[in-house]
């Protein structure tokens, strides 16, 4: 080849190669690009290895033209690989890249809190059996949450229930309004507004001045009960809780009935229902005769308490108690859903683990 069909080859590798450098679009077609116009057996090379055929001059002459085009060329592809490398990048960050095969993420369900579980499992039980749901105000005067229950001012029955009094104070500097430390306050507030019969249960929060602990928590759930009408009898009362009682922990159950005191009802009694754990026997059968955790080796497990509703209680709200009588009664939810599932420490219904919540 001669010295001028050489620079004319030059020119002509340079003049294709940047047109076709231009037109290149991906990273890929770049590096097939590189291996063809620099690679080593590119006409480049092989023009730059046939000059050792010529004369000294020449080979100065066309070596540093040469040389020239290889640097030109090199450069021109560092500064398309810079562009498209951007272009690249951006284009990842704009358009949503989605791979259809890839396994879905677990969609955390969510669902109802074992409280509000055990609450409607309790009140449809009463429901069934006839009673209606109601509900009312979790601030209560001390009016409805003692005295319309025959807890006077002073009295110390109020000591059973250690109160968080509202900041507000009548005319007397008296306090008047707490937060209700159970739901029997709505005995009163139900009887006011209707007359016999009633049959109603009421669930609601509760809240109490109190350190908490395993079995004491300072807010809780309570469901009340009420049936008020001619001639009701303390058989109906026991006929309603034992129905209640199978209905919520199996229709093998035993019940026993205790005198016990809320200045409410008369006679006032708790109710036990015999332990599911032990079978009632109070200790486990399990080798060596080892004593029942459960009901504490009493073969018992008292889930509420209950009685006669007291004549002044429906004197209270204009009820004559000569014709009308009722029942009433106050169990814990949580308490049950912790005996029901073997749950054993009542803090964990309001501390918001969800390894406790998502059991249920
Ligand atoms: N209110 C009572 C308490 O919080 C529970 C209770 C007992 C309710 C006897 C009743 C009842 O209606 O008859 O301790």
């Amino acid at each position: 080849m001669t010295t001028e069909a050489i620079l004319v080859k030059l020119e002509e590798i340079k003049g294709i190669g940047l047109h076709g450098l231009e037109a290149i679009e991906t990273l890929e077609y770049l590096e097939e690009w590189r291996v063809a116009y620099l690679g080593r057996r590119s006409q480049l090379a092989q023009l730059l290895r046939g000059l050792s055929s010529l004369s000294f001059e020449e080979r100065r002459l066309v070596g540093a033209r040469a040389n020239e085009t290889k640097a030109l060329l090199e450069q021109s592809l560092l500064k398309r690989e810079e562009i498209l490398k951007e272009a690249d990048a951006a284009l990842l960050s704009t358009k949503e890249e989605m791979d259809i095969t890839l396994p879905g993420r677990p969609v955390p369900l969510g669902r109802l809190h074992p409280t509000t579980q055990m609450v409607r499992e309790i009140c449809n039980a009463f429901v069934s059996m006839g009673f209606q749901v109601v509900e009312g105000p979790e601030v209560e005067w001390d009016h409805y949450n003692f005295e319309m229950l025959n807890i006077p001012k002073d009295h110390p029955a109020r000591d059973m229930w250690n109160s968080l009094w509202i900041d507000y104070a009548d005319e007397d500097g008296e306090r008047t309004m707490l937060l209700r430390t159970h739901t029997s306050p709505m005995q009163a507030r139900i009887m006011e507004g209707m007359r016999p019969p009633v049959r109603v249960v009421v669930p609601g929060k509760c809240y109490r001045y109190e350190a908490t602990d395993a079995t004491h928590e300072w807010h809780f759930f309570q469901i009340e009960g009420l049936a008020v009408d001619e001639g009701i009898t303390f058989a109906d009362l026991k006929g309603t809780l034992y129905e209640f009682a199978r209905r919520i922990f199996g229709p093998q159950r035993r019940v026993r009935f205790r005198c016990d005191y809320f200045p409410f009802v008369e006679p006032g009694v708790d109710m036990a229902i015999d332990c599911f754990a032990c079978q009632g026997r109070g200790f486990l059968s399990s080798g060596a005769e080892e004593g029942c955790r459960l009901c504490r080796g009493s073969g018992w497990i008292e889930i509420m308490g209950a009685g006669m509703v007291h004549p002044k209680v429906l004197e209270g709200v204009g009820y004559d108690p000569t014709i009308y009588t009722g029942f009433a009664f106050g169990l814990g939810p949580e308490r049950i859903a912790m005996l029901k599932y073997g749950i054993d420490d009542i803090r964990l219904f309001y501390s918001n683990d969800l390894r406790f919540l998502s059991q249920f």
